[in-house]
């Protein structure tokens, strides 16, 4: 049964909306690890559209769960993580424009510069995943450049129904069995929801799963602490006789 690694990058995104202190996505985390969350996940963007680098040192200090930062592979980037030593980068493509991360990482087109920034990461002792769609040519240039972890970008599963989600869930499937034979650890996310986690989190491989949007809309509805143990509760239910 796969951890879960709550993204609050959108509680944040209700503070600036008034550029003021409240909510607070550092509080938010606390109540997710109070609520059993494994670990929290935020993405530091370029623009600064919700987290801010505040929040990345005040989670530093404060989470006693994993640390895991999202962000584009940019010196600047590279340098906050060195400094700061989330426990793990996942390393995502950025575009100024998009609502979302919206494709995976080319790891294979990009692997002159993933070349240098996967191990000056991993020197500052932080784990490294690389979110990418699930296609054998980004596996093997993950594996190439020895990411510690791929992430699954789950997006095209999550947005499909029918006959064409179950090939997308075939695609995960397969992309998960792949990796793990090219020596990658594997995590999955993006989209998933209280109705589609499930078929995710029952795939063997799959260690951690990020979920931030489904989460903070439900805890619009009935509080932080009940949305977070409602996903665990369907995570749940992947674990053996679950
Ligand atoms: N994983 C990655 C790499 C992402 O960029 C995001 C979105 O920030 C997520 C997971 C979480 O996606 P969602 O907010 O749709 O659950």
């Amino acid at each position: 049964m796969p951890r879960l690694h709550v993204n609050v990058d959108h509680v944040a995104t209700l503070r600036q909306a008034r550029r003021g202190s409240e909510p607070d996505p550092v509080v938010a985390a606390a109540l997710c690890e109070l609520a059993g969350a494994d670990g929290i996940t935020v993405h530091l963007r370029e623009d600064r559209r919700h987290v801010q680098d505040r929040d990345v040192r005040l989670l530093r200090e404060t989470l006693k769960t994993t640390f895991n930062l999202e962000m584009a592979a940019t010196d600047e980037m590279v340098g906050i993580a060195r400094e700061v030593g989330p426990d793990e980068v996942c390393l995502v493509p950025e575009n100024r424009q998009e609502l979302t991360t919206e494709g995976g990482l080319d790891a294979a087109g990009q692997s002159a510069r993933l070349g240098e920034v996967v191990p000056a990461l991993q020197e500052a002792g932080i784990l490294v995943s690389l979110f990418v769609e699930p296609l054998p040519e980004q596996l093997e240039a993950a594996a190439k450049l020895g990411a510690d972890f791929v992430e699954l970008h789950t997006g095209a599963y999550a947005g499909a129904a029918g006959r064409a989600r179950d090939t997308e869930l075939k695609r995960l499937e397969t992309a998960a069995a792949y990796a793990d034979s090219l020596g990658l650890r594997v995590n999955a996310g993006h989209g998933l929801d209280y109705r589609n986690v499930l078929p995710v989190a029952s795939i063997p491989q799959v260690e951690e799963l990020n979920v931030g949007y489904a989460i903070v809309c439900r805890a619009a509805y009935v509080g932080l602490d009940q949305a977070v143990r409602e996903m665990l509760d369907r995570i749940l239910a992947a674990a053996p006789g679950g």
